[in-house]
Parts: C-alpha cells; structure tokens; sequence
C-alpha cells in the first residue's frame, strides 16, 4: 500500500510522527511538507528529535494570507498527487496543509483519509473550523480521537467511514515522555523549579492579530505574581514587536522549544494557559491543569473531566481561574489506550479500495 502524507504545520509533525512509524513497517509513504512553517524551530528540529524520515517533496510555500498560502500548496501537489499514485492521501489535524490536500486528492479522485476528523469549536470564524469541516466532508475514512467528535460528524450527516481510534498525540506523549524525561535540559537552563512556574502558550491567531486581546492575556500574565514561561511562536513575536508590548518581569519569553522539552516544560509545570489545541491535551495527559484562553474549545472533554478551563482572554475570567482551579483526583483515559496509530494503519489497509 502507498500512503501519501501531507504535513505543513508544527502539530502535523507530531501527529504524522506516530502514524508513520507503523506505517512504514509494511508500507511505502511519501511524504510531502508543504513548507507552511519552516524556521528551524517550528519544523526540522521536530523531524530530527522524532526521527521523522526527510519529507520526499518539501513544496516551500512559506507564510502568505489564507488564499494565497492554500492556493500555492494546491498548485504545488496537484503534479505530485500525480505522479505518485497513491493509494490514500493522509492529511492530519486542521491547517491550511491539510485542507489543500484533502481538496487536491479529493478532486484527482484519490481517496483521503483525515485524522483528528470531527473536531468542533462551532465558531466558523476560526480558520480551523473551515479547515476542519471542509476537510471531513470530502474524506473517505474519518479517524475521530473521541465519541463526541463522531457524533459532531453525525449532526453533519457524515456517516459513513467514521471510526473513533483515540488520538495519535496520546500515543506519541507515551513514546516520548521517558525521552523527555532523560534528555531534556530545559529546567536547567531556563533556572525553573518543578511546580514552581506557570507555561504559556499564544498564538491564536484570535488572540494575537488583535491588539487588545494580546495586550490583555500580556498584561495579565504580568500581574500573576509568579513565573511564566511562554515559548513564544513567530507570529506572536511579530505581534508582540509590533505593539512594542513590555513583558511583565517575570515573563520568560522564550524562543519555540523542541517537543521533548516542551513535554518536560508541561509535566512540570503548576499549571498551563493556552490558546493551543494540543497542549490542552498534553497537559491533561500529563496531570497539569489547564486554563484556556479562548471563548470555546474543541476538547470539551478536558473540560467536564475538570482539568480545563475555558476563560477567554480578560483579566478578571483568568486571575479567577488561577486561583480558583482545583481539578479532581480522577483523570480518566478520554482519547484512546495509547493504539490510535496502529488503529488507523490497520483501518487504512482493510478499507483500501
Ligand atoms: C497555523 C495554523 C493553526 C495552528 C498553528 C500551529 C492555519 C490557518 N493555522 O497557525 O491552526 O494552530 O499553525 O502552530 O493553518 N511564521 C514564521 N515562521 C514559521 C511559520 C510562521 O515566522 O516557520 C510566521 C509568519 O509571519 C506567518 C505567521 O507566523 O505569517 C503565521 O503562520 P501561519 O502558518 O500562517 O499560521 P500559524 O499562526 O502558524
Ligand atoms: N510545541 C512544541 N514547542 C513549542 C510549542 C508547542 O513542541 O514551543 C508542541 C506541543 O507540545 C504540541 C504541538 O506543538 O505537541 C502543538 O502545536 P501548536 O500549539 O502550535 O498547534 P495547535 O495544537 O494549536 O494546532
């Protein structure tokens, strides 16, 4: 069997790292990078730590508006979609990477599979949740991490080829918190004490093309009384020297860490505030509580297990949450046993056409 992979964004790397292991035990893959992030520090330190294998076709589309980005890659794969053949397209998650893919296979007649499929924020402002609901609806196989996300399917009347098989993410947090643990310097380094820090991510891009919202979340941060760690992705940097915001002195901004210290930065961590979808998660599988600065998530499974909290971006909502946090002792498994990968190859091999 011939797998084609897309890949484009950082989350990708992580989700397609699982899946292509196993994959690649008995199958061929291509993999295609569609060059959206492509600093070191967003891209090719995650294809060394997770031995991720040289993308076969690398198209270098780089950063532009929505339309212009999403109408390079679809120019950019359609040839390679032709020229490989491949039984599946595999595309993951919900950027602008996936969705081109799915719509160049889709259009070529190649079947598209869709991991993290049934995803929903229902806020069509996001250019995820376009991304998403697009994406499902010209997949063939819908590999859901959770009930909820297949019965979000259902509401759309999206049926057929949907399978919950857990999140792939859970399986990689599995294989590589012992790593992290072993190899990772990031405390060291950045003079922290387990338990003894908050960590932050932002990079909605919500949150951070408003000015008033970034100003908001900074602002607050400054006021929390203890240290925040915030790896900070690119375009939250640009907008950060735009503004030409000040940090609070106990803000450590710092540049985007590698996966395995970023799993050693959330497992250790008091408690986490972010914008991010995967890091809602990994803090829950890591026992961290959770604070999330948007209006509404997808994960809403963290939230009534009591480990998240979704609070916005005001001042008032996120010094409360702080404060008033107290998840409970309980911390069941929601997204899968720590199988999604095997699942999905197992599912990509017995649907084949
Ligand atoms: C994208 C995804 C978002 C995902 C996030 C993961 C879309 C619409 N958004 O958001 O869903 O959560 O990735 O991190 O696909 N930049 C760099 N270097 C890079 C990459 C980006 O400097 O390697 C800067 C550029 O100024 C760029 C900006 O970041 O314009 C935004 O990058 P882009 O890929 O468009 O969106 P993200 O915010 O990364
Ligand atoms: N991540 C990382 N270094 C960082 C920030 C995030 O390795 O500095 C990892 C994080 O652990 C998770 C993934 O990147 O596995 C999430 O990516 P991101 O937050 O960019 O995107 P989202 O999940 O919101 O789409």
């Amino acid at each position: 069997m011939k797998i084609l992979t897309v890949v484009g964004a950082r989350p990708q790397f992580v989700k397609a790292a699982a899946v292509s292991r196993i994959l690649r035990e008995e199958h061929t893959e291509v993999l295609v990078h569609t060059g959206q992030h492509y600093d070191e520090r967003m891209s090719e330190v995650f294809f060394r730590e997770l031995g991720i294998p040289e993308p076969d076709y690398n198209l270098e589309v780089g950063s532009a508006g929505h339309s212009v980005q999403t109408g390079e890659m679809l120019i950019r794969m359609e040839p390679v979609f032709l020229q490989e053949k491949p039984d599946w397209v595999l595309v993951y998650g919900d950027t602008n990477s996936p969705l081109a893919g799915a719509l160049v296979a889709s259009k070529l007649h190649i079947p598209v599979a869709h991991v993290e499929a049934g995803l929903r924020s229902f806020n069509r402002e996001m250019p995820e949740e376009i991304n998403r609901v697009l994406t499902d609806h010209v997949s063939e196989l819908l590999f859901c991490p959770a009930q909820k996300a297949a019965d979000n399917l259902k509401l759309e009347s999206v049926t057929s080829g949907v399978h919950v098989v857990g999140d792939v993410m859970y399986d990689a947090v599995l294989r590589h918190s012992v790593a992290a643990e072993k190899n990772s310097t990031i405390l060291t380094s950045l003079e922290l004490k387990s338990e003894q820090y908050l960590l932050a991510t932002v990079h909605r891009a919500s949150n951070v093309d408003d000015t008033n919202k970034l100003l908001s979340i900074l602002e607050t941060f400054a006021t929390l009384g203890e240290t925040v760690v915030l790896p900070v992705h690119p375009r939250t940097r640009k907008a950060i020297e735009t503004a030409g915001v000040t940090l609070g002195k106990n803000v450590k901004l710092v540049e985007p860490v590698s996966y395995l210290d970023m799993l050693w930065l959330e497992k250790n961590a008091r408690m986490i505030l972010t914008d991010s979808g995967g890091v809602q998660k990994e803090a829950y599988w890591f026992g961290t509580p959770c604070i999330t600065l948007r209006e509404e998530t997808e994960w809403v499974e963290t939230v009534e297990a009591g480990w998240n909290v979704v609070v916005g971006t005001r001042r008032e909502r996120i010094l409360n949450a702080v404060r008033d946090v107290s998840p409970p002792a309980a911390r069941p498994n929601l997204f899968g046993d720590g199988t999604a990968s095997q699942n999905i190859v197992r599912l990509l091999e017995s649907e084949r056409k």
